[in-house]
């Protein structure tokens, strides 16, 4: 009897044994980001690691790294290819400087408003992108979010597009931006998210290249009250998963990262679709000069910048197209 209990026990011992490996190990997926706490991409990774929490039973969890907390998105890049970081929101910013076919994602009025946006970015086209990451970039794309438009907030009056020659204008650092702006004869200087109400504040630079949403967050309009609504640039960002991290994972956890970070991304989407054009008013009720630009006071510049870019991105056309195609929609 008693080698028969024993004979039970290493069986059953064994049957541990072959299971244990199959069985999903809990994970604290490790999440980086520039934005501050208060600002939407941040909100939503922190929802999403909530919703992956109580989704696994408390299994998984997400710490959210904001504010550049780990370094900037270059330097998160480089986590993330060696799988020191698990996940991260990326603007599509630094994702340009290593593939240049994301750079055609700023394609000086690609679309008119941020609905237009919306629809491009979850469009077949610009999601079909996504599939150049793993090998371009050593990460797993998930899905686009965004934030605002951008405008032009100057310490100067600003009429028109030739009002920016020679002034110093704060760019975030990635190179279609850059390019817009040397097209425009300005001086571009390139800015972490963190460093700019100081840099305006001290004359270090004269205007800004910003967004509504960051504009009023980060009350940058109290340093420059010349505002151009100009809506020249989308500003995409990508919810991306370390390659190597997601080579770990089981099917079912990659399912479950993949449904829950994509539902927080569409949902940062909307809810700059939402707030965009309620924060126009807000900023039209703050005491500041307010001007408005277009594509057609842009012209030139623009010219300029399709020459550079069709070179080095062979995405552009084809997303010229499918914007045309929504903006006749
Ligand atoms: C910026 O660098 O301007 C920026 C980055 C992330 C979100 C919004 C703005």
């Amino acid at each position: 009897m008693k080698n028969i209990i024993h004979a039970a026990l290493i069986s059953a011992g064994a049957i541990t044994l072959s299971i244990q490996p199959l069985m999903a190990e809990a994970r604290d997926f490790r999440l980086g980001l520039i934005t501050p706490a208060n600002h939407i991409w941040t909100q939503s990774a922190q929802a999403f690691g909530d919703a992956l929490k109580q989704e696994t039973n408390g299994e998984h969890s997400v710490t959210v790294f904001p504010s550049s907390q780990l370094g900037n998105e270059a330097q998160m890049v480089q986590q993330l290819q060696t799988g020191a970081l698990d996940m991260a929101f990326l603007s599509i910013a630094e994702v340009s400087n290593r593939v240049p076919d994301f750079g055609a994602l700023y394609a000086p009025y690609l679309v008119d408003n941020i609905d237009q946006a919306a629809a491009l970015l979850q469009s077949e086209t610009a999601t079909k992108m996504l599939d150049q990451l793993p090998g371009s970039l050593g990460v797993v794309g998930i899905g686009y979010g965004m934030a605002g438009l951008r405008q032009v907030l100057s310490r100067d009056p600003i009429d028109n597009a030739s009002d920016l020659k020679g002034k110093k204008i704060r760019i975030t650092p990635f190179e279609p931006i850059r390019d817009f702006y040397n097209a425009i004869g300005a001086a571009p200087t390139p800015l972490p998210l963190p460093a700019v109400y100081d840099a305006l504040a001290n004359g270090q630079v004269d205007a800004i290249d910003m967004d509504f949403d960051s504009i009023l967050i980060l009350k940058f309009y109290e340093q420059a009250n010349n505002l151009m609504i100009s809506n020249h640039m989308m500003f995409p960002m990508v919810g991306v998963v370390s390659g190597r991290v997601w080579k770990t994972l089981s099917n079912e956890d990659k399912a479950l990262i993949r449904s829950n970070m994509k539902d927080q991304l569409d949902g940062i989407i909307g809810r700059f679709q939402d707030q965009e054009k309620y924060q126009e008013k807000e900023m039209r009720n703050l005491d500041i000069t307010i001007t408005e630009g277009n594509a057609d006071d842009f012209s030139d510049a623009i010219k300029v910048w399709e020459e550079t870019w069709s070179r080095k991105s062979k995405m552009l056309p084809e997303l010229r197209a499918a914007a045309a195609k929504i903006k006749n929609m």
